[in-house]
């Protein structure tokens, strides 16, 4: 297709994993394709995702057992009809991959399956062992670049949706108009509005912010998940040390050599153990010294950043602290993308499908780009033109009496929204007070604005406000278990006042 083609049948927006896999069903199933992408094509941060693909692939593994261990992380606020999804469409996906020939890591003629924090088996599928979303992302580049009814435009950013009636049919980005007969958001999340952060800096929540300005509902915003060993090297990015190390034997380390906590609790926990260290008594080291050299050496490329940066796996041990990683939060949709916005889809991080609860299990991101772009390409094509999904929601739980404390003495200096005051007042733990101070002094969003980057970081600062409890990713100090009347979703939508959509069991 050339910029005099006739329009497309679809507006995929993000050159990820999630926006390459809805391209490709889409183009696959016969559509006319546009794929417009912000930077260059692996920009984003699929390219960057170290940890695999959990599929059940072993002889001792099932989809339900995998569908189990995502339920056991997700707090409660997983939608489990997604789960049943992801786990199977899942496997599926990761066989088709493995059939078009992506390298999978393998022994034997069989993919190497490796295991990390809360699976219950050796599930996870790596690809040049840390490499794995590069690897995952070029292969499906490959393919889009060559698909005769795929045009990709690089250096396009998104900065409107545009309507024909109440129907979203194309975006605009600066003077230019694509228009289509839907669009699906394929833009990633926003844990780069922390100051340390895992992710690249374009996950800034810009998808989330256009779909509020056409309309959408936003939901769970308060749910977002800190890697708990990222680089803790002065001068350096908070660059992630994969939980496959840990999967293989990495120990999490004090000063003095003693085990700080185990390393394969859940993401959450351990990025907490981890983050209190640091705080109470000093630095936590990651090590993988005690472990056979063969070990390390499946983690090649990963071991020869860190020797650039003067760390030797072999002798040394690796400062480690958490890190924004990635975000349970976003535009909420049904289990095939639909948004409540006729003609607007979404699929990957920048979605709220319910599938990854409250706490994402690790190595089920990929796999939720694959499955659910797929599943947004189909819908979007098969749906009637008013097609859009509906939540059923009540006023939120009243908020137990919690302490107000003393204000903070800081409290009122203005502050931007990526200030590392996000990473102190909405990081692994939160309280009444410090996210009082923090919704004061963010700058607000201008409602009017069909894509304001002040959006999320107030939102999200409000939602873990407004959740007086502890559940998954969010854990307030000041109320640090779970109560059942939040078991359920935090909806904001424009204009509105925040909604509750409880889930019934
Ligand atoms: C990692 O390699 O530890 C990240 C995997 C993930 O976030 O799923």
């Amino acid at each position: 297709m050339n910029e005099t083609s006739p329009s497309p049948d679809l507006i995929v927006v993000g050159s990820g994993l999630a926006g390459l896999a809805t391209a490709l069903a889409a183009g696959d199933a016969g559509a006319r394709v546009r794929l417009l992408t912000a930077g260059d094509l692996l920009s984003g941060s699929s390219p960057w995702a170290q940890g695999g693909i959990a599929a059940a692939l072993g002889a001792d593994d099932h989809p339900s057992l995998h569908a189990a261990d995502t339920l056991a992380v997700g707090g409660g606020l997983n939608d489990a009809a997604a789960v049943d999804v992801l786990v199977h469409s899942g496997r599926a996906a990761v066989l088709d991959l493995l059939e078009s020939g992506v390298p999978f890591d393998s022994k034997s003629g069989r993919p190497e399956l490796g295991l990390e924090a809360g699976h219950q088996r050796r599930r996870i599928v790596h690809a040049e062992g840390t490499a794995t979303g590069h690897v995952i992302t070029k292969a499906l580049l490959a393919r889009t670049v060559r698909h005769p009814r795929i045009h990709v435009s690089e250096h396009t950013p998104a900065q409107a949706l545009l309507r024909e009636g109440h129907r979203i049919v194309g975006v605009r980005s600066g003077s230019a108009i694509y228009q289509g007969n839907a669009v699906v958001l394929a833009t990633g999340g926003y844990a780069a509005l922390w100051g340390r952060t895992t992710n690249t800096p374009a996950s800034r929540g810009a998808g989330l912010a256009l779909a509020w300005g056409a309309g959408a509902t936003l939901a769970d915003l308060e749910f977002v998940q800190f890697h708990p060993t990222a680089l803790a090297l002065p001068g350096r990015p908070a660059f992630l040390l994969s939980e496959a190390l840990r999967g293989e034997g990495a120990l999490l380390l004090d000063a003095d050599d003693r085990q700080i906590v185990d390393p394969l609790l859940p993401r959450d926990v351990v990025a907490r153990a981890v983050a209190r260290h640091w705080q109470e008594r000093g630095p936590v080291y990651l090590s993988m010294r005690h472990l056979p050299a063969s070990v390390r050496a499946r983690f090649a490329p990963l071991a020869a950043q860190l020797l650039e940066w003067g760390l030797d796996l072999a002798r040394d041990r690796v400062p480690v602290a958490p890190a924004a990683h990635y975000c349970m939060g976003g535009v909420r949709s049904d289990d095939a993308g639909r948004t409540d916005v006729a003609g607007l889809y979404v699929a990957g991080e920048v979605a709220c499908t319910g599938v990854q609860g409250a706490n994402r299990l690790a190595s089920n991101s990929l796999l939720e780009c694959l499955v659910f772009g797929q599943r947004a390409a189909a819908a979007a094509l098969a749906d009637s033109p008013d097609a859009r999904a509906a939540w059923s929601t009540t006023a939120l739980p009243a908020a137990p009496d919690i302490p107000e404390g003393k204000p903070e003495p800081d409290g009122s200096r203005p502050r931007e929204a990526d200030d590392p005051v996000l990473d102190r007042d909405l990081g692994t733990e939160r309280s009444k007070r410090h996210l009082q101070a923090l919704v004061r002094a963010l700058p607000r969003p201008d409602d009017t604005e069909p894509c304001d980057p002040r959006l999320v970081p107030h939102l999200a600062t409000r939602s873990a406000l407004v959740r007086a409890e502890s559940r998954g990713a969010h854990y307030r100090t000041d109320a640090p278990q779970a109560l059942p009347e939040w078991q359920g979703h935090i909806l904001w939508r424009r204009g509105m006042e925040p909604q509750f959509e409880r889930i019934v069991t």
